[in-house]
């Protein structure tokens, strides 16, 4: 007799009840990968992006609740979630490895059905990037044909950054830092909010909170940094040095990518102490 799990009592009938694939969605889900050519290898290309982009809506989730519970000064939850967002980073790290395995023959098999397609135009990442505080209004501009994608860009570059909610804790632990002025742009290495961190950095015991709560960043930009590294090389490994669907130099445009700094701060302080 071969096992049957109803026997132990598992469900085996889904008529009229919610069921695995129901909960999940994976109907819509499992049924969006749609190949443009008979490559074999672009399933793989399609997966690999659609995955990235599920666990950047992750770490989205995360990122933002983390910032209005450290704007709350509840910095325990906070803590926990940017953990979260640095395993999931782990995860996009790792997820290179599959990619890897496609070798430039292959992809040049299905480059040309991308057409001008890029993770440049990924609206996520750049949401990502504006959430931590990197904003260059100028990667909106791909979007201009998704006003509902441009609004919440916009809307969140007014917004303070999670560095901007970090810093207001710096604040309200009685620190002078001032509150940034143009929250439209990019963080630029601010003196006062160095020497502060170097003071939180001298005496860890007595800024616990705070220490902890910069080395959390510090570990998210440093897991940021190997993501982007590692996409560097996995796409000089398979285009060299041709220009990207997007229109970029490609290896160029994204060696460039690697000396973004998201919390300049957080970095230079190090060499204070
Ligand atoms: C065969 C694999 C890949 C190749 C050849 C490739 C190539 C490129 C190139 C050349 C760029 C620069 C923009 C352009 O001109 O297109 C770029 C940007 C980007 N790619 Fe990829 N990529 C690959 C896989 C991935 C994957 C799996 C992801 C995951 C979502 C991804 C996400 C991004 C993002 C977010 C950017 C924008 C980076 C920035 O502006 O800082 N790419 N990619």
């Amino acid at each position: 007799m071969s096992y049957d799990p109803a026997q132990e009592g598992a469900r085996m009938s889904f008529q009229g009840r919610m069921s695995y694939g129901d909960y999940l969605c994976l109907d819509p889900i499992l049924t969006a990968q749609h190949p443009k050519s008979q490559a074999h290898d672009e399933m793989l290309f399609i997966i690999q992006h659609q995955t990235s982009e599920l666990w950047m809506k992750l770490a989205l989730h995360e990122m933002a609740a983390a910032r209005v519970r450290i704007a709350a000064g509840d910095l325990k939850p906070a803590f926990k979630m940017l953990t979260r967002v640095a395993r999931i980073m782990e995860q996009l790290n790792s997820a290179w490895d599959v990619l890897r395995t496609m070798t430039p023959s292959e992809y040049t098999e299905f480059r040309e059905t991308l057409g001008e397609s890029s993770g440049f135009q990924s609206h996520q990442y750049r949401m990502i990037e504006f959430v931590a505080g990197n904003r260059n209004m100028a990667m909106i501009r791909p979007h201009e044909h998704r006003p509902e994608l441009v609004a919440p860009l916009l809307a969140e570059a007014e917004r303070p950054s999670l560095y901007d909610e970090v810093v207001g804790r710096l604040r309200a632990a009685g620190f002078d830092v001032p509150a940034r002025r143009k929250l439209d742009q990019p963080h630029q290495p601010d003196p006062q909010a160095r020497a502060a961190w170097a003071q939180v950095y001298r005496d860890p015991h007595r800024y616990w909170e705070l220490y902890e709560l910069a080395e959390k960043l510090v570990d998210f930009e440093d897991y940021f940094r190997r993501w982007r590294f590692n996409h560097v090389t996995t796409v000089e490994r398979i285009i060299g040095f041709k220009r990207g669907s997007g229109g970029t130099s490609g290896v160029n445009y994204l060696r460039r990518m690697l000396d973004v700094v998201l919390f300049p701060d957080l970095w230079e302080l190090r060499t204070d102490l």
